[in-house]
């Protein structure tokens, strides 16, 4: 199960991060697929916001951090793996933050284990300056569950 929506500017990819937002509950994975600039972190800041993550906490990619944790109706521990290889991946442990929280990683395809069955994978793709094409696939309850959004609708 595949939805593919196209973003039309940095607002529009905030509103999907917002409405898929809505959804989460601790123990969820959020996988986040695409190059450099392509609107992963943008995502995230979505994410964030219906979440109830307040505004203090700047997101911002944990590319030096590795992962940064906000707090707001849950905890969510957003990860980067860009400059990880697979073994230092392995190091993390990190199905053990899901567990406690809501777990969202960019450079996913650093992953080669996979951390549980019910993911979301998400990719960015460059279509012009302003515009991405993004991909969300659901695999475990999330093929269902992903049916049940309606992208192309404007989020309030
Ligand atoms: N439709 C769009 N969706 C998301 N971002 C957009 C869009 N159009 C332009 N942008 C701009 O693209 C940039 C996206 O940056 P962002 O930090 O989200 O990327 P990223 O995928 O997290 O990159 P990195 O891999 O470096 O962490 C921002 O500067 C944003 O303003
Ligand atoms: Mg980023």
């Amino acid at each position: 199960m595949k939805i593919e929506t196209i973003s039309n500017s940095e607002e529009d990819t905030i509103n999907f991060g917002k409405k898929l937002g809505f959804l989460l509950k601790p123990g969820d994975l959020i996988l986040l697929y695409g190059d450099l600039g392509s609107g992963k972190t943008t995502f995230v800041k979505g994410l964030a916001e219906s979440l109830e993550v307040n505004q203090d906490f700047y997101i911002t990619s944990p590319s030096f951090s590795l992962i940064n944790v906000y707090e707001g109706k849950y905890t969510i521990y957003h990860v980067d793996l860009y400059r990880l290889d697979t073994l230092e991946v392995e190091d993390l442990g990190l199905w053990e933050y899901l567990n406690e929280g809501i777990v969202i990683i960019e450079w996913a395809d650093r992953l080669k284990t996979p951390l549980k069955d019910d993911y979301i994978e998400i990719f960015f793709e460059f279509l012009d300056y302003s515009k991405r094409k993004i991909t969300f696939v659901g695999y475990g309850e999330w093929q269902e569950l992903l049916k049940g959004l309606d992208w192309d609708e404007e989020s309030h």
